[in-house]
């Protein structure tokens, strides 16, 4: 894993979103060989929100082409109908796709409207490998080592699947409802494994409360206890912290930006 440490939440999302700007490139040319287009994995919460702006930004000053990217949410929740402000269908649509100019089409979000969620989830992971997987995937982390909604526990080979949300993640995410009992107790998320299949991915994590599940994922034991340990087993991570999240590491594990 490549680690680089800012001094501010700011930072953060101005050199994340030049290393998504850059991969978006590269995928670009990659794909341009067989008229396909680069496919983005997008993560909701907080931290990649100055990204997503900073990304729109070098898309206007040319520095990346979007035209024709598609991007796939990496979870959703069960039980929200989708025009519900905080479904991720509805973030996504207001913090990505507007932003960065997509068009509606080109978004994909798991379908938690139907009956059978467990079939969505197998649908969603059959839709981005006909998309061709994704090349850049964006990612947070949970302050208990969640990547995507996979909780401590999750399989390191897991495909997308119908999840049951930690009492701790249901706790972080009150923030963005009326009270804890408003958030949904299940999700669909993307797998471990289907997180491992993207070419590249980019994790962004700032403030003191991300510092421990920082140390396991970086330098701890590749274990099912924290789930983002798994991308020790990527073949091309960048991770991007501020000094609050980044507290728990020995500086010879990490580079300044
Ligand atoms: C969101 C997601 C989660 C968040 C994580 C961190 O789609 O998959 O893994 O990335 O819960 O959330 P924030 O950034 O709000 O601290």
């Amino acid at each position: 894993m490549d680690v680089i440490v800012v001094p501010d939440a700011d930072r953060a999302g101005i050199v994340a979103a030049e290393v998504v700007a850059d991969e978006l490139a590269a995928a670009g040319r990659r794909r341009d060989e067989d008229g396909s287009r680069p496919v983005l994995g997008v993560a909701t919460g907080s931290s990649p929100l100055d990204a997503y702006r900073h990304v729109a930004e070098l898309a206007r000053l040319g520095r990346v082409d979007l035209a024709g990217v598609s991007a796939f949410a990496l979870d959703e929740y069960i039980g929200l109908p989708a025009d519900h402000p905080e479904s991720y269908h509805e973030v996504v649509d207001r913090t990505v796709r507007v932003p960065l100019g997509l068009p509606p089409d080109a978004v994909h979000v798991p379908d938690t409207g139907t009956s059978d969620h467990d079939a969505a989830a197998a649908a969603y992971d059959r839709a981005i490998a006909d998309a061709g997987g994704i090349d850049v995937q964006i990612l947070g982390i949970g302050a208990n080592g969640h990547i995507g909604f996979n909780e401590p526990g999750t399989p390191l080979d897991s495909r997308t699947h119908v999840v049951e949300l930690a009492e701790r993640t249901r706790s972080d995410n009150a923030r963005f409802f009326g009270s804890i009992d408003d958030v949904p107790t299940l999700a669909i998320t993307q797998g471990l494994g289907t997180i491992g299949d993207s070419l590249c991915a980019v994790l962004i994590a700032t403030g003191v409360a991300k510092a421990e599940a920082i140390a396991a994922m970086v330098a701890g034991p590749v274990d099912p206890r924290c789930p983002a340990s798994s991308l020790q087993l990527h073949g091309r991570v960048t991770v991007v912290l501020d000094d609050a999240a980044a507290s728990r590491l020995d500086a010879g594990r990490v580079r300044r930006g």
